[in-house]
């Protein structure tokens, strides 16, 4: 793999993906490692972060000096750069101007390995306080700005590269070419990382982790798990058999896209357990939040523990064979934030659908631990899975539970569901998609307004969109819909949906608002 160093401050995972993005395998690791703990990586090439520090500042993040003498081609991005500068006996100095966002580079002489092939002028993102002074012996100066006179360089001989700017920020106009030239020029690594070796890889390791034994997968109707079952479905076939627990919360046609849609695409064995009026009847009186969040939790465990003792005593009359193993559709960055084996600290607890429960004795299968989600779609679709199970937004554990603010009833399901499928329906029909990050729509059910229709007097509940755009569901900003649009999704819920008489528009940004009401 190329090892991405990580120096804290989230650049390294968007780094690791620019790499992958380049066709070749990235893997993040804390700056603490050791250089014999890389060398025994065998990596072909590494990439040092930029960071949220100044190299003088105590406590700062270090790198061994080890890391520069194991003639692993290494390029240095930012506070990486001058890491490398400063360890390899260059100079860092405090210049008091700090460059922040566009700024303009120079390009001198040919641009050398690094920044072959680009412009002499370029716009690139730059965000730092300190800066090179002195490129270290045997370092060739690549570019300068106004007010950095060294912000890149090169030496050819020991592969060793650097840059201030950031190129893994799209800001930066070449910056993924930056990018493959050290990878490919700089360090001579071939682009042959892609979905379909991905998928020959994992099946390779799924069958060899389990053998002949049976495996048990969790549908959520999102895109993890159904691509962590294919996979394991294209590796074991049969052995596999999914676990679709259908609580009465999804939206219009998810079942249907499981059942039938996603089975008829993979072949999978499918069970579904229908609990609907099981957690309705959890819910029941229910209001509060939190509550409701733990009721659809502790039911969904329940029901699923259910649905696997059945199975396994199934299993042990058939062949007296038990389910040994899990599958669990963990993504990379949930690996990398949980501080799986990279030193990094915990972000943020991950709430999964459903929340398995941990004393459940199963050995895990997780075939997509090293990958992005970006990732896991191309995957899905090289598997063939139908597009509306891979381009899925994302849509929380306790659905539409949690959507209704109040009291969950099986009339308010309907009526969330309608006004849910007409705002799903008008926003791809106006191609938004892509922009929006996903698209709560959330019933009011404890508030009534006034309103007129025909010529009688209404007296119904609102309806809330929330439109958001976000990265990583961490932050989010409310997304500028046209006014025509919102205008269409209007009428058409009023006239429409039953018990709704007004729409309304959340523009709150997270923070303050999370994404969900609840
Ligand atoms: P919030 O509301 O915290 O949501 O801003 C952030 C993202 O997480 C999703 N979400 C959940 N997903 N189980 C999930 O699988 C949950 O309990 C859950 N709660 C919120 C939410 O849709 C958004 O994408």
């Amino acid at each position: 793999p190329v090892l991405v160093v990580d120096f804290g401050a989230q650049y390294a995972q968007l780094i690791a993906r620019r790499v992958r993005e380049a066709g070749v395998y990235s893997e993040i690791v804390p700056h603490s490692i050791s250089a014999e703990e890389i060398a025994a990586k065998n990596p072909v090439g590494i990439v040092l972060s930029g960071g949220p520090s100044s190299v003088y500042e105590e406590g700062a993040p270090s790198l061994d000096p080890g890391v520069f003498d194991l003639g692993v081609p290494t390029l240095g991005i930012c506070y990486g750069f001058q890491v490398m500068a400063t360890t390899l006996g260059g100079t860092v100095a405090r210049t008091g101007a700090r460059e922040y966002g566009s700024t303009d580079a120079n390009v001198s002489t040919d641009g050398g390995t690094l920044l072959h092939d680009q412009p002499a002028d370029q716009t690139v993102w730059m965000s730092h306080g300190d800066s090179v002074a002195t490129a270290p012996e045997g370092f060739q100066v690549l570019a300068s700005t106004a007010s950095t006179p060294v912000a890149a360089f090169a030496n050819d001989e020991r592969r060793l590269y650097g840059v201030q700017w950031h190129p893994e920020v799209k800001h930066s106009a070449y910056g993924q070419r930056v990018i493959e030239n050290f990878l490919h020029r700089g360090a001579g690594i071939p682009a042959d990382w892609n979905a379909g070796n991905v998928i020959a890889d994992q099946v390779e390791r799924i069958r060899s982790q389990v053998g002949s034994g049976k495996v048990l997968c969790a549908l959520s109707g999102g895109v993890d798990s159904a691509v962590a079952a294919a996979l394991v479905h294209e590796a074991v076939g049969d052995q596999l058999v999914c676990v679709f627990v259908d609580h009465g919360l999804m939206r219009q046609g998810e079942r249907r896209q499981v059942e039938e849609d996603y089975v008829a695409s993979t072949g999978v064995r499918l069970v579904t357990i229908d609990a609907r009026e099981r957690f309705l009847d959890a819910l029941s009186g229910v209001s509060d939040p939190e509550q409701k969040r733990k009721i659809i939790g502790r039911e969904f465990i329940r029901t699923f523990e259910q649905a696997q003792a059945d199975l396994v005593a199934e299993s042990y009359e058939q062949d007296g064979d038990p389910i040994r193993f899990l599958v669990q559709g963990t993504l990379y960055p949930d690996v990398v934030e949980s501080g799986g084996g990279t030193g990094t600290a915990n972000i943020k607890s991950h709430h999964n659908v459903g929340g398995l429960p941990e004393d459940l004795q199963f050995e895990l299968v997780e075939p997509l631990r090293t990958l992005f989600k970006d990732e896991v779609r191309q995957i899905g679709r090289e598997l063939g899975l139908p597009e509306v199970i891979v381009g899925r937004q994302p849509f929380p554990g306790p659905g539409l539970g949690i959507r209704i603010v109040g009291e969950v009833t099986q009339e308010r399901l309907d009526l969330l569901r309608e006004a849910d499928a007409i705002v799903r329906a008008e926003l791809t029909a106006a191609g938004l998609d892509t922009e929006i990050w996903q698209c709560p729509v959330v019933l009011l059910a404890d508030v009534r307004s006034v309103g007129v229709q025909g010529d009688g007097r209404t007296y119904g509940h609102p309806i809330v969109l929330r439109p958001v755009s976000s990265e990583d569901a961490m932050t989010a900003d409310w997304t500028r819909l046209p006014y025509d649009v919102l205008a269409r999704i209007s009428n058409r819920i009023t006239n429409e949906v039953d018990g709704v008489n007004r729409v309304v528009l959340d523009v709150t940004s997270k923070p303050p608002g999370t994404i969900e009401w609840e």
